[in-house]
C-alpha cells in the first residue's frame, strides 16, 4: 500500500486524513477491541474457506491462518497494541496480521465486509456471553437448593405488602427464587441459540460474487450459516435477547437483594451475613451493611438502561448497515460485566449466611395464621366470606384483650364461630400451618420435598 500507515483502510477516495476530533468520535476501537479474539476467529474461519474454495491459494490460505494464530496469541497474551487511526478492531486486527504475514493480509477481506464481520463478532461474543451467564445463574440455583435443604423445618412469615402473611418454609422461599433462575437459564438459552448464526457470506448487505461457502464458514465456527444477508448485517435481535434476559435476570437480583437487605436488618433480624460478604461503616462502628445485596437491587437500573439503549438505537433504523449500529457494543459489554460479578459473589454470600430461626418462627405466628382458621371454617360448609367475617371479628377481639391468636381462649373461638369448637389447635403453630397446605406448589414439607427433587433433576441433568 502506498498509503502511510496510519491512513484509514477505506481511505483511497479521500484526500485528506480524518480530523482528530472526527476520529476520536468515529472510533470504536476503545472499546471494540475487547471484540479481538471474536475477531481473529472469524477471520480465520473465512481464511480457511478463501482457499477450501480457491480464491486464494492454499499456501495464501495458510499464511493468512498463521498469522492470525500469531495475532490471537498477541491478543490472548494482552501484547495486542491499537492506536486510534486503527479506528475499529477489524482494522487493527488486518493492520497487525499485515506486519506479521506481509502483504498476503490484504487479501483477507475479499468476499467480507466490515458489516457481516462485526455482526459476527457480535454474535460470537453474544453467544460466549450467555453460555458464561448461564453456568453463572447454575451456581446461583445449585446454593439455593443447598442452602433450602439444609435449612428443612424452618418457617418464616410470607409476606403480602410487607405485611406478615401466612407461615411458610424457608425452602420454599428460596426455592421462589430458584425457580425464577430457572426462568432466566431458558432465556439465556434463547439468546444463545438466536447468536448462534454466522452472517459470514452477507459481506456489506447482498451478498458477494465471491464462491463464498456460507455453510464452511459457519461450520468452522459451530454455528448456523444466515438466510438472508440483508437481515444478517441488520438483525441486534440476539443481542437485544441477551439485554432482555439480563434485565429480567437483574430484576430477580434485586428482588432478592432487597429481601435480605430487609432480613439482615435489625427490625427484621431474620439473617446475618458472613463478614466476608458485608462492609462497615467509615464513621459508625457497629455497622454491617449488605454492600452486595443493595449493588444487586441497584444494578437493575443500569441493566434496564442497556436494554433500553438497543432498542432505541434500533428502533426505525434502515436495514443495512448504519454507524448507528456501532452503538450496539458498549450496552452489551456494560450488562455482562454487571450480571457477572453479581452472580460470581451469590452462591458463596448465600452458603455462608446464618438464619435466626426462632426469629423467622416467631414472626410466623400470631396473627400470620388466622387463614387456618378461616379455612378451617369453609371446609366444614361455612361460606368463605362468612368465615373471613368471623376470624376477622376474632382478631379484633385478641387485639382488644392483647392476646395473640395461639392464646385466644376457646370461647373466644366459639364466639366467633360456633364451629370453631372443633378447631385443631396444632393447626395454630407455624408447622401445623405449612404442613395443612394440600395444593400443588405449596409451602407444605411434601411440596417442597418434590421441588427439590425436581431442582436437583434440573441440576443433574
Ligand atoms: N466499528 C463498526 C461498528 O462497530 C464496524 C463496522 C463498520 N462498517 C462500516 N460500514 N463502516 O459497527
Amino acid at each position: 500500500m502506498s498509503e502511510k500507515n496510519n491512513a484509514p483502510l477505506w481511505g483511497g477516495r479521500f484526500g485528506a486524513s480524518p480530523a482528530g476530533a472526527f476520529e476520536r468520535l468515529n472510533a470504536s476501537i476503545p472499546f471494540d477491541v475487547r471484540l479481538a479474539p471474536y475477531d481473529v476467529r472469524g477471520s480465520i474461519a473465512h481464511a480457511k474457506m478463501l482457499g477450501e474454495q480457491q480464491i486464494i491459494s492454499v499456501e495464501e490460505s495458510d499464511q493468512l491462518v498463521r498469522g492470525l494464530e500469531s495475532v490471537l496469541g498477541e491478543v490472548e497474551a494482552g501484547e495486542f497494541s491499537w492506536t486510534l487511526s486503527d479506528e475499529d478492531v477489524h482494522t487493527a486486527v488486518e493492520r497487525r496480521l499485515r506486519e506479521h504475514v506481509g502483504d498476503v493480509a490484504l487479501k483477507l477481506h475479499t468476499g467480507r465486509s466490515r458489516n457481516d464481520q462485526v455482526a459476527l463478532d457480535l454474535h460470537l461474543f453474544v453467544r460466549e456471553a450467555a453460555e458464561g451467564l448461564r453456568e453463572g445463574v447454575l451456581g446461583a440455583m445449585r446454593a439455593l437448593v443447598e442452602v433450602a435443604e439444609g435449612n428443612r423445618g424452618v418457617v418464616l412469615p410470607g409476606y403480602t405488602h410487607l405485611q406478615r402473611a401466612q407461615p411458610i418454609l424457608l425452602s420454599h422461599h428460596l426455592l421462589a427464587h430458584f425457580w425464577a433462575f430457572r426462568r432466566d437459564l431458558v432465556r439465556l438459552g434463547a439468546a444463545r441459540e438466536a447468536a448462534n448464526r454466522s452472517p459470514l457470506g452477507a459481506a456489506a448487505l447482498g451478498g458477494t460474487p465471491h464462491a463464498i461457502d456460507t455453510d464452511l464458514t459457519a461450520q468452522e465456527l459451530g454455528m448456523r450459516p444466515l438466510l438472508n444477508s440483508l437481515d444478517a448485517v441488520s438483525d441486534r435481535d440476539f443481542a437485544l435477547d441477551l439485554l432482555y434476559a439480563c434485565a429480567v435476570l437483574g430484576v430477580h437480583l434485586s428482588r432478592m437483594g432487597e429481601e435480605w437487605v430487609l432480613w439482615t436488618s435489625a427490625e427484621f433480624g431474620f439473617a446475618t451475613l458472613d463478614d466476608a460478604y458485608s462492609s462497615g461503616s467509615s464513621i459508625m462502628p457497629q455497622k454491617k451493611n449488605p454492600d452486595a445485596h443493595e449493588l444487586m437491587r441497584g444494578k437493575a437500573g443500569r441493566l434496564i438502561g442497556d436494554l433500553s439503549a438497543l432498542l432505541v438505537t434500533l428502533k426505525g433504523l434502515p436495514l443495512g448497515y448504519s454507524k448507528d449500529l456501532q452503538e450496539d457494543k458498549e450496552p452489551i459489554f456494560d450488562a455482562v460485566d454487571a450480571v457477572t460479578p453479581m452472580l460470581a459473589v451469590l452462591p458463596e454470600m448465600l452458603r455462608t449466611a446464618r438464619f435466626d430461626g426462632d426469629g423467622m418462627r416467631s414472626a410466623a405466628g400470631g396473627f400470620a395464621l388466622a387463614t387456618e382458621l378461616a379455612d378451617f371454617l369453609a371446609a366444614r360448609g361455612v361460606p368463605f366470606r362468612e368465615a373471613h367475617h368471623a376470624v376477622g371479628r376474632l382478631v379484633r377481639r385478641c387485639e382488644e384483650r392483647a392476646v395473640s391468636l395461639e392464646e385466644a381462649p376457646d370461647d373466644e373461638l366459639v364466639a366467633a364461630h360456633p364451629a370453631l369448637a372443633q378447631f385443631p389447635r396444632r393447626l395454630l403453630t407455624p408447622e401445623g400451618s405449612v404442613s395443612n397446605k394440600k395444593s400443588g406448589g405449596s409451602t407444605s414439607p411434601d411440596s417442597v420435598e418434590g421441588q427439590l427433587r425436581e431442582a436437583w433433576r434440573i441440576l443433574d441433568g
